[in-house]
């Protein structure tokens, strides 16, 4: 319901990396935030994608060719009526439409050439049990242009003259302006709490990680590149830690926290070492599944194929030597009788 020929950068989304104490009083997500991506391809083509994320969890999809909203959780609709529902998602139809409309009529004024794309994302965050923040930002063809702030639009220096103009539009639309902010400051921080409570089983469950170690390929010769992978953790927030001894290896390179299919995360951190430097060095997690108990994977100790072939082969070779020195015995026994 965000009018606004905005666009949106995934790196304005709000709550991935909540450093406030919330996180720990309040286990799983903090913010709801919807995402608008609208392509203009030509004068009569364009096409909009919607969709409703708890920070990276996607719950919403869109149809944009029914203009109706698909629940991709049984507990997607919060703690809403199905009545209440019914009739946001008749105003995101109608937001939709108008939106298209709006564009299309005033492209000129704005000096686009097709295509172009336009990203609006909105939502809120929880800042505290009972302080919600809303926001909204767009951009245009990956620029972030505007912002919603107090209720005012307010134009980012790169988004130009072009995002200035913008804003001035934007307040020709005083029902559309005040239906945002109805969205922003009401709807969407009721609709946040409830959809927290209703999917709390899911959003605040624990499930511990698995770390195995492995080498990569060096990246220079007579370099060794360790690799530390965790996987099938949730939630989120890891701390993975390639150590000598005690302390923390500077050299510790940390990879993107990647989506498992079942909703769980995986995590690579590597550690580019020269070769024959490599002892005393072992992986550290930390996961809030563990409870404190941080699995600490130890490169290069004896491994556990190496334990079973030294308790297998020594017990036998003990084992030969007494039959041979038993055998010997006997026959030497025997001579003399
Ligand atoms: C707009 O783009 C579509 C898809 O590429 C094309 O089929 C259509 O003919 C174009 N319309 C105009 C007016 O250029």
């Amino acid at each position: 319901m965000l009018l606004l020929p905005l666009l949106l950068l995934t790196d304005l989304i709000p709550g991935a990396d909540n450093k406030h104490g919330l996180k720990h009083a309040f286990r799983g997500p903090t913010s709801f935030h919807v995402i608008q991506i609208s392509s203009f391809i030509n004068s009569t083509w364009e096409q909009n994608q919607g969709s409703g994320w708890l920070e990276d969890l996607q719950i919403h999809g869109w149809d944009s060719n029914s203009g109706t909203a698909i629940f991709l959780k049984p507990w997607s609709k919060g703690n809403f009526s199905d009545a209440e529902m019914t009739e946001l998602v008749e105003t995101f139809r109608v937001y939709f439409i108008g939106f298209t409309r709006i564009v299309q009529d005033r492209f000129s004024e704005f000096e686009l050439t097709y295509p172009f794309e336009i990203q609006v994302i909105a939502g809120c965050e929880l800042h505290s049990e009972k302080t919600t923040v809303s926001f909204l930002r767009g951009a245009l063809g990956g620029v972030h242009f505007m912002s919603l702030q107090n209720n005012s639009c307010v134009p980012t220096a790169q988004g130009g003259s072009r995002a200035q103009r913008f804003c001035t539009v934007f307040y020709e639309y005083q029902g559309i302006a005040s239906i945002v902010e109805m969205l922003l400051s009401n709807t969407c921080p009721r609709f946040l709490l409830g959809i927290l409570d209703a999917g709390k089983a899911e959003l605040q469950r624990q499930v511990k990680p698995e770390a195995w170690l492995s080498s990569g390929p060096p990246p220079l010769p007579g370099h060794l590149l360790l690799v530390c992978h965790v996987s099938g953790f949730y939630p989120k927030p890891v701390r993975v830690m390639w150590m000598r001894g005690e302390q923390e290896h500077p050299g510790t390179r940390q990879g993107d926290i990647l989506a498992n299919a079942d909703g769980t995360w995986y995590l690579r951190v590597t550690l580019d070492v020269v070769a024959g430097e490599e002892a005393n060095l072992n992986c550290r997690v930390k996961h809030s599944s563990l409870g404190g108990q941080d699995i600490v994977l130890h490169w290069g100790h004896p491994t556990s194929t190496m334990v079973i072939i030294l308790a297998i082969i020594v017990p036998i070779f003990i084992l030969l030597i007494c039959l041979a020195l038993w055998y010997l015995r006997r026959r030497s026994c025997q001579n003399i009788q």
